[in-house]
């Protein structure tokens, strides 16, 4: 058995999310495109006495290091499928914002089941790897193959889509975070004695990623749950008038946010509406990335 295994996980932003009426389960039918960018967690495993997790990072303060940890869950489901004692330490390097809509914790239950995976040599298909990613949460799968998808059900079925090129893109980072919860049950308040249609994918929008063509991409993207996060967070309006100011060709809210996303034409642009943005006094941090990025990866086993 290796000594540990570290895979890296990427963030994503939804270039699309069409949300649907509220289900009887309380989930939302979704149509959301995934584009995985280059901003990554790495989470390395390694056998010890019992489970436990540790995080570093600049917001590893946030991050519970108990059961609840979507790490420490994927080890102890793919153990039990496994009959495996789940007896490891997860570190979590964590550079993708928490509780951001970046899928961070998502990349994080991607990241451990692989390495778990790895590590104790389950050789998983990876039809389990997937099914288990979805028992984790709709985010989880997505994580696990990265790249660009298109997910429907709650988000967790997914679909491969073509990229023809990368897109660019600016994150700024909100001052504290959102609970995904809370920002589905204000889009059901917001809804209210509205008809809300059934989500489908916007043809254009696949058409301009399958081209990789910058400005019809910015012309097709849209967030149902934007207006709810907006609603919980109203200073997030000022973020996004930042970033438009500064001459990105749109601008909106990642997943259910607070991470704010802003696509640039090409990489220098990209570092012109960063600057702007960071002496803008709208975040508490910017960052670049392209995408789309690769899945989980394992880095060393
Ligand atoms: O699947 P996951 O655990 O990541 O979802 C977190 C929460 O987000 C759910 O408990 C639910 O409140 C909301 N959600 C939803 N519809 C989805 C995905 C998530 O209502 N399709």
């Amino acid at each position: 058995m290796s000594a540990s295994v570290a895979v890296r996980v990427p963030a994503k932003v939804n270039v699309q999310l069409a949300v649907g009426a509220a289900r009887p389960d309380g989930f939302h039918d979704l149509a959301n495109v995934f584009l995985a960018v280059g901003l990554y967690d790495e989470v390395t495993v390694t056998p010890a006495e019992e489970l436990r997790v540790t995080c570093e990072g600049p917001d590893a303060d946030q991050v519970p290091l108990d059961r609840t940890n979507l790490a420490a869950r994927a080890a102890i489901v793919l153990a039990e499928r496994h009959g495996i004692d789940p007896a490891v330490h997860l570190h979590i390097a964590k550079d993708i914002p928490v509780a951001g809509g970046m899928a961070g914790g998502s990349a994080d239950g991607a990241g451990a089941l692989l390495a778990c995976d790895a590590l104790w040599g389950t050789n998983a298909s990876r039809e389990e790897l997937l099914d288990i990613c979805a028992e984790l949460g709709s985010d989880v799968p997505f994580s696990l193959v990265g790249g660009a998808a298109l997910g429907t059900g709650r988000g967790e079925k997914l679909r491969a889509l073509d990229v023809g090129g990368d897109f660019h893109w600016v994150f700024a980072m909100a001052e504290r975070g959102l609970s995904t919860p809370a920002v589905f049950r204000e889009f059901d308040r917001l809804g209210e004695g509205t008809h809300i249609p059934e989500p489908v994918a916007s043809e254009p929008l696949l058409d301009a990623l399958a081209k990789g063509d910058p400005d019809a991409l910015a012309a097709a993207v849209s967030n149902d749950l934007q207006p709810a996060a907006l609603s919980l967070f109203p200073e997030l309006a000022d973020t996004l008038a930042a970033g438009r100011a500064a001459g990105a060709l749109t601008a909106l809210v990642s997943g259910s946010g607070p991470t704010t996303a802003f696509l640039a034409r090409d990489p220098e642009s990209a570092v012109k509406v960063a600057e702007t943005l960071r002496s803008s006094g709208t975040c508490r941090a910017v960052r670049t990335a392209s995408g789309p990025a690769p899945g989980a990866t394992v880095l060393s086993a």
